[in-house]
């Protein structure tokens, strides 16, 4: 064993001292070489309102978050015209699928969910020791809902509008789907702030009629809060009880929650986000389709196109151009997924492609 001597001791603290002394200076974001078009994140970030309720929140991070999340779950369950009983804030909507799966799947209760579609509810549905079913979506790249019921199924995933096709289920179908479904239904609504078409609706305000549907909502994409990690479930309180039985303790922090109020408060920014993203995504279409590429219409902050090629090497091979964009979705193997980043960004995935495709 090494000699431990007092002074080597006594150095190393006192080195240790002057680090605690010393907080590193904080130089802001890392800059990245690589241009990130895989994640569906808001290239706009978060609100500036949101960005001083988290600094403000710093003084309070010594306290546990529980009176900043109840002041952010009043805020959620107000504009959704609820109690707060029917409202579990999350640590990201990505806790939601988790405790969704664990509270109604399992063995001999299966899951049944759309092919593609987000993947992690059925990750976590699996690791319940449920069996998962696969219903490919239509030809219009909607949920079958026809097709998406199974009399042993504990739980319905539906993502809409859907990651990875960025398509839509029609609000008339969703509608008859959620009038008697068989089991619990999770609606995933992670994107649905950046839907324009007059087809679509939130299907939030039925869990008021109806006690076998939970719907998620996410504060990662338009309020620019991924890396912050905020959620949220909506459903009848005894729905709600039974997915927060699931839930660690103080699972969402106290500046998620604080910058969750703020971004509620500024619904500017929401508005001006999903114009800019509207009117990029318009360009990058018509330049693909300009180039002869057929893209699935797309009603979020991301676009899925048909290369004709596999997909596999061109994702690696924007990689080496640093261009990171969405991964291989195994029922489209052609299809590539690339998020809405600023105008900059798509210029350099557009370059890329071109050349890739070469
Ligand atoms: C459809 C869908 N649901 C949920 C999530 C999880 O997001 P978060 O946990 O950041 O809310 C994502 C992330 O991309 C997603 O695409």
């Amino acid at each position: 064993m090494a000699a431990f001597s007092r002074r080597a001791f006594l150095g190393s603290s006192a080195a240790a001292a002057a680090v605690l002394a010393k907080p590193p200076r904080y130089l802001g974001p890392p800059v990245r070489a690589a241009v990130r078009l895989s994640a569906n994140e808001n290239p706009y970030g978060a609100c500036p309102g949101a960005m001083a309720a988290m600094r403000d929140a710093c003084a309070r991070a010594w306290r546990y978050p529980d009176e900043a999340v109840d002041e952010v779950r009043a805020d959620i369950a107000r504009m959704h015209g609820v109690a707060p009983e029917w409202i579990h804030v999350t640590d990201g909507s990505s806790e939601i699928l988790k405790l969704a799966a664990g509270a109604y799947t399992g063995p001999g209760r299966r899951l049944v969910t759309a092919d593609p579609t987000f993947e992690s509810c059925a990750k976590h549905a699996e690791a319940a020791g449920a069996e998962v079913t696969k219903v490919p979506l239509d030809a219009s790249f909607a949920h079958d809902l026809g097709k998406m019921t199974a009399s042993d199924a504990g739980l319905v995933y539906v993502c809409n509008p859907n990651n990875p096709t960025a398509s839509i289920t029609p609000a008339a179908r969703m509608r008859d789907f959620l009038r008697a479904p068989q089991a619990m239904v999770l609606v995933d609504e992670a994107y649905h702030h950046y839907v324009d078409s007059p087809q679509y609706e939130s299907v939030a305000p039925l869990v008021k009629m109806q006690p076998r549907l939970i719907v998620g909502r996410t504060f990662s994409k338009i309020y620019g809060l991924a890396g912050a990690r905020l959620g949220y479930a909506i459903a009848q309180p005894e729905v709600i009880e039974k997915l927060a039985s699931q839930a660690a303790f103080d699972t969402v922090n106290i500046f998620a929650a604080a910058a969750g109020r703020a971004s509620l408060a500024d619904a500017a920014w929401a508005a001006e986000g999903k114009r800019r993203n509207a009117a990029t995504r318009a360009n990058v279409v018509s330049e693909l389709q300009r180039r002869g590429f057929t893209v699935i219409p797309s009603q979020a902050n991301f676009i899925m196109f048909d290369t004709r090629k596999p997909v596999k090497p061109l994702i690696a091979a924007l990689k080496e151009r640093g261009v990171e964009v969405g991964r291989l979705f195994p029922a489209l193997p052609t299809h590539l997924r690339v998020t809405i980043g600023r105008p900059d960004d798509m210029e350099r995935f557009l370059s890329a492609f071109a050349a890739v495709v070469a």
